[in-house]
């Protein structure tokens, strides 16, 4: 599939997901008549809308709670959602273009946007990434990888294992607020690393595969200040098959 948009050679539906992941192609077409209290903006080829949760607020239980869940994403990442709308009003130019391409390029941006695109536009795709990688463990949730992913781990991280550890970490020394990541660079290799606040890997050029969002408001409700304790329950609602396909659609672009 490839979309048409002006000024600008069009879409692939491979490079949509790279900046959505594989839920939030899949429901671009459910979100373009969201309404309620999202703005929207055109939904391809930079797709500023809430993404649907691809399960139920309580689906992720015990692991992350319901509340927090409901929260998550009806009053924060919305918010991301609704300040970038804001703020890209005006800005054809922009908004022709995609929201991981404007993150990589953000020393290229008018001064007073720079900001306001970093957080919230890393807000959004973060979070748009973070949902389509979760899954209830009746429903794909834990385990393991499989696939040229898990082969890939093998030979540059070691194990899965290691991974866990390795991301758990950049979660846990992360001061204040952000994430932990599992990336892939442009030349195949996988990297793990920490971003503060709402910084996404795109700023560096990197395809972000897993994140674990280390905000309070992403654990506090359930684990109050045991950071330590959410990263590892983390494990048993990551679905490493949507993991596998965002590294797959990564490596066929590379
Ligand atoms: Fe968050």
């Amino acid at each position: 599939m490839r979309t048409e948009r002006a000024g600008g050679p069009a879409l692939s539906r491979r490079e949509l997901f790279q900046v959505m992941g594989v839920a939030g192609v899949a429901l671009l077409g459910a979100t373009q008549g969201l309404g309620g209290s999202s703005q929207t903006l055109a939904a391809e080829p930079l797709p500023i809308v809430l993404p649907p949760l691809p399960y139920a607020y309580n689906a992720l239980e015990p692991f992350i709670d319901t509340l927090t869940m409901q929260i998550h994403h009806t009053r924060h990442h919305i918010s991301y959602v609704n300040n970038l709308v804001a703020a890209l009003q005006g800005h054809s130019d922009l908004q022709s273009r995609s929201l991981a391409e404007l993150l990589a390029n953000l020393g290229d941006m008018p001064a007073a946007l720079r900001d306001i695109l970093r957080n919230n536009g890393g807000g959004h795709i973060n979070h748009s990434i973070f949902w389509a990688t979760l899954a209830p463990p009746t429903a794909g949730g834990g385990g393991a990888p499989t696939g040229s992913l898990a082969q890939a781990i093998t030979a540059q991280l070691g194990s899965v294992a290691n991974v866990k550890e390795l991301v758990n970490e950049a979660g846990a020394q992360r001061f204040g607020s952000g994430w932990g990541w599992l990336v892939v660079d442009n030349a195949g290799q996988l990297l793990v690393y920490g971003t503060p606040n709402q910084d996404t890997p795109y700023m560096q050029g990197h395809t972000p595969l897993l994140g674990i969002d280390v905000w309070e408001h992403a654990y506090y409700l359930r684990y109050q200040n045991r950071r330590a304790d959410y990263l590892e329950a983390f494990w048993n609602v990551l679905n490493w098959h949507a993991v596998e396909q965002r590294y797959e659609a990564a490596m066929t672009i590379a």
